[in-house]
């Protein structure tokens, strides 16, 4: 007889406060140099009691239609992973519902937050003695986000961005994102910017940025935000170019594309600026597309145990 019937997990969105992209890997991967940050736009998933050896997703919420609930969906495949590794034969299931509020290909790392939050609930529904930095170990081979959506706050990544060291900083940054209809294949992204660049070098954080972190100064961090991956977002998508532009115009101090795109983020000097931003690019974008977020926020934590 399962312990807990079921267990809910929430999980935050990441952006990329830099991201610096080198050469290409035998594997396929690029070497990163990024900057991880977790922010305030959480996904929720709840895992149920299922019979042995059963595991279904279902996604609602409203980027639910651009998901697909079968044996494909990172979040299944993050359970199947943890049964496959540690039933010995046990007797488990799980049913996965998923409240999605992260949006879909988004450059948000919104799959890999689900799968995160899988191998956290199922942990939790099977009673499994499985420790954090294991989870995230089994999560790197499920996607090169996951091990950062487990952890949480602020951290750099380096290998394919899933080698991770916690970077304390201070303070709370408020930022402002604005969410694209299209999203972006994060493959096709990093193809162009191997297009773009040609020669790569090898990819670094600058000081500024650790410095900008551990001072929780937001102008000394709108200063150092770097991606990459911009002009390879834009020549896909080249309304982003118009999105940048807007958020600066109504006194973000700086805007940055999150992770391979297409959602762009814009740092606030403070909290009552962020509530104006985002009241303004509401009003050129609509409320759909507009989300106000605060980081650093904990990774994929616990919320609810039904016994
Ligand atoms: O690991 P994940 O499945 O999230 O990565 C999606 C895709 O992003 C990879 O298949 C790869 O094309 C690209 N990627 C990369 N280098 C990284 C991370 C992701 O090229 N370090």
């Amino acid at each position: 007889m399962p312990v807990e019937e079921s267990v809910r997990v929430r999980v935050p969105a990441k952006i990329n406060v830099s991201l610096a992209v080198g050469p290409t890997r035998a594997d396929g991967y690029h070497d990163l140099a990024t900057v991880f940050q977790a922010v305030s736009l959480y996904d929720e998933l709840t895992a149920t009691w299922a019979p042995a050896g059963e595991v279904s997703v279902t996604t609602i919420g409203p980027f639910a239609d651009h998901v697909r609930d079968d044996e494909d969906n990172l979040a299944c495949r993050a359970a199947r992973l943890l049964m496959d590794r540690y039933s010995e034969g046990a007797a488990w299931g799980a049913d996965l519902l998923v409240d999605k509020a992260i949006p879909v290909a988004g450059g948000m790392a919104g799959g890999s937050a689900d799968a995160a939050a899988a191998l956290l609930a199922c942990a939790a529904l099977w009673d499994l003695d499985v420790s954090p930095a294991e989870l995230r170990t089994l999560g790197a081979e499920l996607g090169a986000d996951v091990p950062f959506a487990l952890l949480g706050g602020a951290a750099v990544g380096t290998n394919r961005g899933d080698e991770l060291v916690p970077v304390l900083g201070r303070g709370c940054f408020h930022w402002v994102l604005a969410l694209s209809e299209v999203g972006l294949s994060t493959p096709e992204v990093f193809a162009r910017h191997d297009e773009l660049v040609g020669t790569p070098v090898t990819p670094r954080i600058r000081d500024e940025l650790m410095a900008a972190l551990g001072s929780g100064d937001p102008e000394q961090l709108a200063a150092s935000l770097r991606n990459d991956l911009t002009d390879a977002a834009c020549a896909l998508q080249p309304g982003l170019v118009d999105t940048l532009e807007l958020g600066r115009r109504h006194g973000a101090l700086a805007g940055l594309l999150s992770g391979s795109g297409p959602t762009c983020a814009f740092l606030a000097a403070g909290e009552s600026a962020a509530m104006e931003l985002a009241r303004n690019l509401r009003a050129e974008l609509g409320a759909d597309a507009v989300r106000r977020v605060r980081g650093p926020v904990p990774g994929a934590k616990l919320v609810q145990v039904v016994r």
